[in-house]
């Protein structure tokens, strides 16, 4: 198992060659930090793990969309997973590269559309019927053409939490097996789209090859298929969806994955693309939080942190397990504790029953919050976002300011007296 960024040496905690300590003393918690070498380490790893197979690495902009985490990406070769105008505007302002861009979600809106192709992205990927017919419209309308993939939705089970599984016939995500078929056949007529690909994404936080295996292999029998139509697809988007270890679970190696999916593919020219998220980001980045006060009961003891489900909304969303570390000197005997925020919602938790010795004033520190946490941050009860540091070395480098006051309440307006 890979170990945690936050690393103890006679008795201080780091992270990469900065002392916990100094960071608390310079910026206020909570704050997210992230490692960039961890961060680095990671792509190059998925990177490697890929080398023998044709393929391009889209980083799921959804797990953290960070100006400088993307353009930290760009520079190491990534492509990008995007599903917003907003997150296109994200990675061109990143300095991604847009033929590096593959456009997927349910509901794509004819001004991103129309950005989408100004800006001569790598394919959309398309995931209804009436979404092609709009694509091909907008692009003759701009007398361009289109690049696209079919979202195809193998109907396998990820086993994954039900709000992150994708790929089962009940989701809302991409379009069957045979209605691919037919669509890839109106797509050929079409003068203003460019058949590019195949795509699928079966599901988040995947811990067992099996379902990817599946997929691949429903991808591989379509395209052969399409291929008899004369079709010809160029590339085979399998998605993101590897799962990290939240509380040591057994997880997928890259280089396994990317060995299952050189003997699928093998004697094929076909590129593969990859949409991973979370196992780029999930363990390079945490959350620094510091414990307001201690309510101790007979029934529940309580850490009550100034962190909160707004700032990590995965264990009140999907009852998502993190590890959660004291790095401060206790004495005090070890409890059961809930670790809570300070929101006025019972599901504000960050960590049940957790058997740890806290104190007012501790710092915790929350483990692999380096994806979906900030990207899926919010306001609730007028919190402000923390702010985003990077770390490299011995150097800390604030990558989003805190949220003022003044932020939150941008854009607002008193009703004027009639
Ligand atoms: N591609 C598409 C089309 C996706 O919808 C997603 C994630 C990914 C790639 C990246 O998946 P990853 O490699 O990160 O598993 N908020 C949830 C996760 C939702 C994922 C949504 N789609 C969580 O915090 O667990």
């Amino acid at each position: 198992m890979k170990a945690s960024i936050l690393v103890k040496k006679n008795k201080n905690f780091f992270i990469e060659d900065v002392h916990v300590g100094s960071i608390i003393e310079k910026f206020a918690t909570p704050s997210y930090i992230y490692s960039k070498q961890r961060i680095t380490d990671n792509f190059k790893n998925f990177e490697a793990a890929f080398k023998d197979i044709k393929h391009l690495i889209c980083f799921a902009v959804k797990a953290n969309s960070n100006l400088a985490i993307l353009n930290l990406l760009a520079k190491n070769g990534a492509g990008f997973d995007i599903v917003s105008g907003g997150e296109l505007r994200r990675v061109l302002a990143a300095k991604g590269d847009p033929r590096k861009i593959v456009f997927s979600g349910v509901g794509k809106t004819s001004e991103e559309i129309k950005l989408a192709i100004e800006t001569n992205i790598l394919a959309f990927n398309i995931e209804s019927e009436d979404e092609l017919s709009r694509i091909q419209e907008i692009a003759k309308s701009l007398n361009k053409k289109a690049s696209i993939s079919i979202r195809v939705n193998p109907n396998v089970d990820a086993n994954t939490h039900p709000y992150i599984s994708t790929g089962l016939k009940e989701n809302k995500f991409g379009v069957s097996e045979a209605c691919a078929f037919d669509l890839y056949k109106r797509a050929k007529k079409f003068d203003s789209i460019s058949i590019e690909g195949i795509d699928c994404h079966i599901g988040s936080q995947i811990t067992d090859l099996k379902p990817f295996e599946d997929s691949i292999r429903k991808l591989i029998a379509l395209v052969d298929k399409l291929e008899l139509e004369g079709i010809k697809i160029k590339h085979m988007d399998i998605g993101g969806g590897i799962g990290v270890s939240y509380e040591d679970e057994k997880t997928i190696a890259f280089n396994e994955y990317a060995k299952v999916v050189a003997t699928l593919t093998k004697d094929r020219d076909i590129k593969i693309l990859l949409e991973p998220g979370r196992a780029i980001m999930a363990d390079a980045g945490v959350i620094m939080t510091k414990v307001e006060y201690v309510k101790k009961d007979q029934v529940k003891n309580f850490a009550i942190i100034d962190a909160a489900m707004n700032d990590l909304m995965r264990p009140s969303l999907y009852g998502a397990f993190h590890k959660i570390l004291n790095v401060s000197d206790t004495t005090e005997k070890k409890l059961n504790f809930d670790i809570v925020g300070p929101i006025c919602e019972t599901g504000d938790f960050i960590g049940k029953d957790r058997m740890m010795s806290i104190e007012p004033n501790n710092i915790l520190v929350i483990l692999d919050a380096g994806a979906y946490a900030m990207s899926m941050s919010s306001n609730y009860n007028s919190r402000p976002r923390l702010y985003e540091l990077m770390i490299d070395k011995d150097k800390i480098h604030v990558i989003r300011e805190k949220e003022s006051f003044d932020d939150l309440i941008k854009g607002e307006r008193l009703l004027l007296e009639s």
